[in-house]
């Protein structure tokens, strides 16, 4: 391998640890939101240390994931995963809000679901290929594709919280409904129950709303349609890349895909 083509990989895995960590450091803010206190099987650093230092523990992460973007030394790179850190922020403003009107809800709980999950995907996809080739066209690709798998992990993440438990998941389940989030499944549910509409717009706040807005959520078909829509997204991430000519890498990544889907964890 000649020493350029090893100097873009080297850059390439940095992008891998930057996403990662600015991952993290999404999480360990996210654990002190939502007041978690277990996260991959662990006690999180809320719990441990308290919110104060869980949230220096976070800028600290991100700190440290921005010096290592700057060692990169590509602006394009810079902005692209700088976008990322806007998104999260703004992700989290959105699913801190909700929409009255019922036509607007989907659209606001994709557009949380872009901005909370998949922007990064979508945008460290990017500035890996930025760095590995100079044709926007592929650059749109790699971007489609983290896009399409991103959005499909967190409809699956949302369909896992009614469907899976705290021991497998490692973090506490049923926790979206406690949270006051009406996810996918509680979405599709509410299109066979309207009696819903009124517990989502209360944030089921009210004694008995989360057991009440489980109930019908198991009922309905609202983790089936969640999880077909997850499908759907899948097979446009694998339309996507398909675009690419055939490599290895792209079997993996189409394989990734399917991964995102059949997970139960
Ligand atoms: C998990 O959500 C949370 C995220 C994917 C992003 C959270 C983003 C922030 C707190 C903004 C701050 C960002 C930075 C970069 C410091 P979840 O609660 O739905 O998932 P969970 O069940 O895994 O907790
Ligand atoms: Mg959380």
């Amino acid at each position: 391998m000649k020493t350029l083509e090893r100097d873009v990989q080297a850059d390439q895995r940095s992008i891998a640890l930057i996403a990662e960590m600015i991952h993290t450091a999404s999480l360990v803010h996210d654990d002190v939101i939502d007041d978690a206190s277990s996260r991959r099987g662990k006690h999180t650093v809320n719990k441990i240390w308290g919110e104060k230092k869980a949230v220096l523990a976070g800028d600290l992460i991100l700190s440290a994931a921005s010096i290592a973007l700057a060692r990169i030394g590509n602006t394009t790179v810079v902005s692209i995963l700088t976008q990322v850190i806007e998104d999260l922020v703004r992700g989290e403003f959105l699913q801190l809000g909700s929409k009255e009107n019922e036509n607007e809800r989907f659209a606001h709980y994709l557009e949380k679901t872009f901005k909370k999950t998949a922007s990064l995907i979508a945008n460290s996809c990017k500035a890996v290929s930025v760095l590995g080739c100079p044709d926007p066209a592929v650059h749109e690709i790699a971007y489609q594709y983290g896009k399409n798998v991103g959005i499909a992990f967190q409809l699956i993440d949302d369909v896992l919280d009614f469907t899976s438990c705290s021991d497998r998941m490692g973090k506490p389940t049923s926790a979206d409904l406690k949270l006051g989030l009406a996810t996918g499944p509680v979405l599709f549910a509410c299109q066979q129950f309207p009696e819903m509409n009124a517990m989502i717009m209360r944030r089921f706040s009210l004694p008995g709303d989360v057991d009440r807005a489980q109930q019908y959520v198991l009922q309905s078909d609202g983790v089936q349609q969640t999880t077909y829509l997850a499908q759907r997204y899948c097979h446009e991430a694998v339309r996507e890349i398909s675009k690419l000519r055939p490599s290895p890498e792209r079997d993996a990544l189409i394989q990734l895909s399917e991964i995102v889907l059949t997970r139960d964890k």
